[in-house]
């Protein structure tokens, strides 16, 4: 790789800053002064240090954040903060949420800069399982309940739609609150299917999605990486 290259992925700096750094010998290539931007080096080989610093290249990264409300899934700045603003890594904004989560739900998101580890997380034909509770307007208990639960059992036609949902999972946890097990990402699905059953959702929360699980000891607006194991779970 491209010495300024190697110097723009390892760290903040931009090209153009990266050889303005290597001009003011700043940097130095298996502990001698370097300062051609166009040098190749062998990135797990040759040791680049940046003002004393050693650099390397940072390998995929795999993600579990436990989104806040209020925070979005976009990677354009807008009207509230990104997700990615609350990943305090070196080049955050490589990251991508595996799926989205609205804006006002909270819960397990998953990031993650390997494209390929995301498309097996989120495409339709691995059907992985998403668990949601949901914070219910009306109450739904006894035959009411019931009608719902064979009704996600079946799969329900949302508004504007063709085809129905896929059957999944209702259970109802009290009568305000529901736990509802889904292996499609369809638009505000969770949301819709509430609206299609006579009820609207008022607050909506992500604990799982497939054998990976939201963990208890990360608050609202914390993250860890995943392990070996939950990153081989896909
Ligand atoms: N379904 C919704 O309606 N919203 C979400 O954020 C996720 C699933």
């Amino acid at each position: 790789m491209r010495l300024d290259r190697f110097l723009s992925e390892t760290t903040p700096l931009t090209r153009s800053l990266a050889k303005r750094a290597l001009k003011n010998g700043e940097v130095t290539l298996n502990g001698e002064p370097i300062k051609q931007a166009a040098t190749h080096i062998d990135t797990q080989e040759d040791v680049v240090v940046l003002n004393g610093a050693r650099l390397a290249l940072v390998g995929l990264r795999y993600i579990m954040l436990n989104k806040p409300a209020d925070v979005e899934c976009t990677a354009r700045r807008g009207l509230y903060p990104r997700v990615i603003d609350l990943i305090d890594l070196p080049k955050a904004e490589r990251l991508q949420p595996v799926g989205r989560l609205d804006v006002d739900t909270t819960g397990l998101l998953l990031l993650t800069d390997d494209g390929q580890w995301s498309h097996r997380v989120t495409s339709p034909r691995h059907r992985c399982a998403k668990v949601y509770v949901a914070e219910l307007a009306e109450p739904m208990e006894g035959d009411v309940a019931e009608w719902a639960i064979n009704q996600v059992a079946e799969g329900i036609m949302l508004d504007g739609e063709e085809t129905p949902t896929q059957p999944a999972t209702l259970r109802f946890l009290a009568p305000h609150q529901a736990e509802l097990t889904i292996t499609e990402g369809r638009y505000h699905q969770v949301k819709r299917m509430f609206v299609a059953l006579g009820n609207h959702v008022e607050a909506l929360h992500r604990r799982s999605i497939g054998d990976i699980e939201l963990t208890d000891d990360l608050a609202p607006g914390e993250w860890r990486e995943l392990t070996p194991e939950e990153i081989a779970s896909f």
